[in-house]
């Protein structure tokens, strides 16, 4: 029988609900259709935001959005999606289509309070200024009677926004300017100088980070800037062949499925890696890491814009975000947030539209099995199972405590199996599974092939429990004391 043993940890970090954070880039249909449809759409909205997506995103509990991107955010000019004359421009990075800006600052802060979650804001860097990210900054957080803060209140918005989460430009090693880390760290010391504290927002501003490959990168930040900034990120995809064929996102079999699963557990060790330089430089982990790209990146659905990266979403993307999220709870102590790319209808989307229709894709249902551990205390959880072909272990696991319940959350690659689950005193238990074969997935045709379903086959004896997991398949256990 497999083997969990759950247990309180010593100084046991807080996992920080933004590591269930998302992203949205102007890039495709995630903003444009898949959240923004205008007021004047027959789909229903409010100001202009679809109804069934925010509502989608309230009941997950969405704590963060990230946005305007990605490559975009450096090339995006804040002035042109604001007032009543917005300024057209070519999206270059993606499909090269026509960005009418309808969708700018005070939509995006709609968006974000109609989900009530957290505005997490990407500046330019690659081709902006610091003026203008400065003039960004006092928009949307100043209270004083200037210049720039009356063209807000010109614009409908009184009040400051008071937005925390900052990001410093993003990829400055490749879209985002091509810079050299030594360049780039001495461009993010001058940008962030005056992304200003107002009033009693005293701005989180986020680094650039590495691809996950390059650690001379985390190197070189931390030795130069470390104290300069609150976060440094981390982008890692899960490629399942290679960036040139990248794989279909539907059509692959039991090793290629197994094969992705031991790419996506890479974040692991790069976590791991990045962790111990940072360490050096910050052993009292003030600086989060922020994991702010993360997900399946598969070739684009057929017929579909190759620069609108849209692909369909099976049990096998819901067991890569499944075994991410515990890894990012594991590293709760210095993983401050994580945003899975990308929200709707861009690489591994928890939500798909087309036209006025929506889907809920088996990645969104293991956000929904996963809120347990929202601003839970990491629990230390130790696994004893056997090892797949490939050499991963064919279980992955992790803990939490908030209040009298403990979440344990596993994900279970393979075959049918009993797990002993030690350390666990509980009165009740209830608990709810996902899952499915690798492939499959929902279609508008057909939304509900994956979908969550209550989980009976679990067994309390005192000092442990037991659960039959089935095959393939996702549980998150609720124990109460
Ligand atoms: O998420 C798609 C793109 O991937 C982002 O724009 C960029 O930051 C990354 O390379």
């Amino acid at each position: 029988m497999d083997k969990i043993t759950v247990g309180r940890m010593n100084n046991a970090p807080k996992i920080d609900r933004n590591i269930y954070g998302h992203f949205s880039e102007h890039l495709g249909h995630c903003i444009y259709e898949g959240i923004f449809v205008g007021a004047g759409s027959p789909i229903p909205n409010t100001n202009g935001i679809r109804t069934d997506v925010v509502e989608a995103m309230r009941k997950i509990n969405l704590p963060i959005l990230r946005w305007p991107g990605g490559c975009f955010a450096d090339e995006y000019h804040w002035r042109d999606g604001i007032g009543p004359e917005r300024r057209r421009m070519v999206n270059t990075h993606w499909g090269g289509v026509v960005e009418d800006n309808s969708f700018g600052t005070h939509e995006f802060m709609e968006l974000c309070s109609q989900v009530g979650c957290a505005p997490y804001v990407n500046i330019n860097v690659g081709s902006g200024t610091v003026r203008e990210m400065a003039e960004w900054v006092e928009y949307m957080n100043s209270d004083g009677d200037s210049t720039t803060v009356q063209e807000r209140w010109a614009n409908g918005r009184k009040e400051p926004y008071n937005v925390r989460f900052w990001g410093i430009g993003n990829e400055n090693w490749g879209c985002g300017g091509n810079m050299r880390p030594e360049y780039y760290s001495d461009v993010y010391r001058q940008f962030q100088t005056y992304c200003r504290t107002y009033g009693d927002n005293v701005p989180y501003r986020i680094a650039c980070g590495s691809d996950g490959e390059d650690l001379e990168w985390t190197e070189v930040m931390m030795r130069t800037a470390a104290k300069y900034m609150d976060g440094l990120s981390l982008h890692y995809y899960t490629v399942t062949n290679t960036w040139e064929d990248k794989g279909s996102a539907t059509d692959f079999d039991d090793t290629l499925y197994l094969q992705t699963l031991k790419k996506a557990l890479r974040i692991d060790e790069l976590i791991t890696r990045h962790g111990a330089i940072m360490d050096r430089f910050d052993p009292e982990r003030r600086i989060g890491m922020i994991v702010d790209e993360w997900g399946c990146w598969h070739n684009v659905e057929p017929g579909t814009n190759p620069g609108f990266l849209f692909q369909q979403n099976t049990m096998r993307d819901a067991m890569v975000a499944a075994l991410s999220l515990n890894i990012f709870n594991r590293h709760a102590d210095r993983v401050r947030m994580a945003n899975i790319a990308q929200v709707v209808n861009v690489l591994q989307a928890i939500i798909l539209t087309r036209g006025g229709k929506m889907i809920l894709t088996p990645t969104y249902h293991v956000f929904d099995l996963y809120q347990g551990h929202m601003d839970a205390e990491l629990l230390n959880c130790m696994v004893e199972c056997a090892q797949l072909e490939n050499g991963i272990e064919k279980l992955n696991v992790s803990a939490s405590r908030k209040g009298d319940a403990v979440t344990v959350t596993i994900a279970n690659f393979t075959d049918k199996t009993t797990v002993r689950i030690d350390g666990i005193t509980a009165e009740r238990v209830s608990g709810r599974i996902l899952c499915g074969t690798p492939r499959a997935y929902n279609t508008f045709e057909q939304p509900n092939t994956v979908c969550p379903g209550s989980f009976e086959d679990v067994r309390l004896f005192g000092d442990h429990a037991e659960a039959t997991l089935p095959s393939n398949s996702i549980v998150a256990l609720s124990f109460v004391d």
